[in-house]
């Protein structure tokens, strides 16, 4: 029986809203990952305040928060046997000029209009992977999931 980690994607508002990127990061979801749940929501402010908390020190804090505060995000709870590393992979990096110049082709690279709307959030580890899902979706069962930090394929 194959053993899955999860992770988290939140596809930022404006990719929500641009129906060329979003259908082409729910077909990288759909080619590389095995979709648990999937969510719309709108965040209030508070929420992604409270779901960035440990950026408020940052510069960018106001401009993120309100930024994931202004429109609906999709929110995929995924698994692959490395699900952390392969979706992170997939967005490329966090900085889009980066993205642009290093890997034009990854998801960043490719729709990515600013640090901020930079088309997703990846998990950047198991454990944060397991406290954003909790956070989003605290009905999701993760007991039922996870095995010695894996989760059983069913
Ligand atoms: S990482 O990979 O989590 O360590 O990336 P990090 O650089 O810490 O970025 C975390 C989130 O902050 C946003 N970000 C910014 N927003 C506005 N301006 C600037 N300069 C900036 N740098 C980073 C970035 O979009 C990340 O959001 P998420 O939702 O986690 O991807």
């Amino acid at each position: 029986m194959p053993k899955l980690q999860l992770t988290l994607a939140i596809i930022k508002p404006h990719a929500v809203k641009n129906p060329v990127a979003l259908s082409y990061i729910r077909n990288v979801i759909k080619n590389n990952f095995v979709v648990l749940k999937t969510k719309r929501m709108i965040l209030d402010a508070e929420a992604a305040g409270s779901f960035y908390e440990e950026h408020v020190e940052k510069f960018f804090y106001n401009r993120l928060v309100t930024f994931m505060a202004s429109g609906s995000i999709d929110l995929h709870i995924m698994g692959h046997t490395h699900a952390v590393e392969v979706w992170r992979k997939l967005l490329g990096p966090t900085k889009v000029y980066k993205a642009q110049f290093q890997e034009p082709y990854c998801l960043r690279g490719m729709f990515g209009l600013s640090d901020t709307r930079n088309v997703a959030h990846g998990s950047d580890s198991l454990a944060s992977a397991e406290r954003e899902i909790k956070f989003f979706f605290p009905e999701f069962s993760l007991y039922n999931w996870y095995t010695n930090d894996e989760i059983r394929y069913r």
